[in-house]
């Protein structure tokens, strides 16, 4: 561990997903720098989620946001290598694809719209009758009418990928403070200088907020950041079963819930979706209707055993949209935050378009739907 007095080319707050792959993109380009994390290297949303790679089943609409992500999840069979050979964790990068059942007459008209939009946008989506589905997943309750099958959207085990960028970052150089929490941004001339924290103050000339849900954790010059004004937390509740034979080997989505196979023989049952600040609490209710609505997409689920339950906070903004880019009016304040339930899926396009910004003064991905200046600036900083 440096000494928290160092100076540093660039500072990242949050030692999450985001945070770790940045300071990979940073130290690999030849920067110095520092990942300062409260706690312990990725335990919080990144360690929690399902590791869904699902541009399309999570789309409502053809807009930039879902340019982003199809980008993102182009970008991971790559990654997954790279990662591999840098580090030699695999982080199970899985291409079977992703099933959408239409169980009800709402999920029927919910998903024939989908597969209108999607088809008339040119993406790569498939109607599969019941027969179908059941060759494909043989445990499929048998009230199924049809599915939508998504070729394109993968999966991941986000804990070996958070264990992997982590090690990458720390491999190309990266320094980590633990156990060290951040609490202001500093500038001068409006340019960030500095960062002050519980172990004392770290110079850097590039700060990057990539905190999570925690923005409220921290002040710009002594000033609050406004919580309701970046990120707030949304808690979503997890269960890990044991899997039945015959394994199940696709992604599968109902309107109310999914179920995500992995190799060492479990599923994951998610999620609830609570606004609850920052508890992360799991509960009675919401263990009791993720297991309904997973037993509802696979009858055989009921007589599993389960192996875990656990919930993170999803880091959401007002608009569902990440916050990427610059700050407008400190230099070298950059954000990578807010990316809400698809933060496993952007890693390593956040990482490439943030690096680039620091490195180059620009980014290959347009940013600006993304940036931070979108939201009413008055709201921003309370006193
Ligand atoms: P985090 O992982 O929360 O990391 C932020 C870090 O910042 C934390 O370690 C925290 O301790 C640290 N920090 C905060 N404040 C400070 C401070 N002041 N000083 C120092 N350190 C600080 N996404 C997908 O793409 N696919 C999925 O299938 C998926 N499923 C999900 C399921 C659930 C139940 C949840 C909760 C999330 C899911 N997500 C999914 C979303 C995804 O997990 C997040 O978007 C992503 O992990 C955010 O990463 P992050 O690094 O920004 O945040
Ligand atoms: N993307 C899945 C979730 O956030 O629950």
């Amino acid at each position: 561990m440096a000494p928290a007095s160092s100076q540093f080319d660039a500072a990242i707050i949050g030692g999450g997903v985001i945070g770790c792959t940045i300071a990979w993109r940073l130290s690999q380009a030849g920067m110095r720098v520092v990942v300062i994390e409260r706690g312990e290297i990725g335990q919080e949303a990144s360690w929690a989620a399902g590791g869904m790679l699902a541009p399309l089943a999570e789309a409502n609409r053809a807009d930039a946001f879902l340019d982003l992500v199809i980008r993102s999840c182009a970008m991971y069979g790559d990654f997954a290598r790279e990662l591999r050979e840098m580090t030699g964790i695999d982080i199970a990068y899985r291409t079977e694809g992703t099933l959408y059942l239409a169980l009800s007459d709402a999920d029927e008209e919910e998903l024939e719209h989908r597969w209108q939009w999607q088809c008339e946008a040119g993406l790569n989506i498939k109607k599969l009758n019941a027969d179908d589905v059941r060759n494909l997943e043989p445990a499929v309750t048998p009230t199924l009418r049809w599915a939508l099958r998504f070729p394109d959207d993968h999966q991941v085990d986000n804990r070996q990928l958070m264990v992997a960028v982590a090690a990458a970052a720390k491999k190309a150089s990266a320094t980590f403070l633990l156990h060290t929490e951040a609490h202001d941004i500093v500038s001068s001339n409006s340019q960030v200088s500095a960062i002050t924290t519980s172990q004392g103050t770290v110079q850097a000339d590039t700060v990057i907020f990539a905190a999570g849900c925690w923005s409220d954790s921290l002040t710009i010059n002594g000033t609050r950041v406004k919580n309701d004004f970046l990120v707030e937390p949304v808690r979503g509740q997890m269960i890990a079963l044991e899997m039945p034979e015959p394994r199940m080997q696709h992604v599968i989505y109902s309107s109310n819930g999914y179920l995500v196979p992995r190799h060492g023989g479990y599923v994951i049952a998610g999620s609830t979706t609570e606004k609850v600040g920052y508890d992360k609490r799991v509960t009675a209710s919401g263990i009791a209707s993720i297991i309904d609505h997973a037993i509802e997409i696979a009858p055989n689920l009921a007589a599993q055993s389960v192996r875990e339950t656990w919930a993170g906070l999803r880091p959401k903004t007002k608009d569902e949209w990440p916050i990427l880019g610059t700050d407008p009016g400190i230099k070298g304040l950059i954000y990578a935050t807010g990316h809400y339930r698809n933060g496993i899926l952007l890693t390593p396009l956040t990482g490439q378009a943030i690096s680039e910004l620091v490195t180059r003064g620009e980014s290959t991905v347009n940013l600006t739907p993304f940036n931070v200046a979108r939201f009413d600036q008055d709201l921003r900083r309370s006193a």
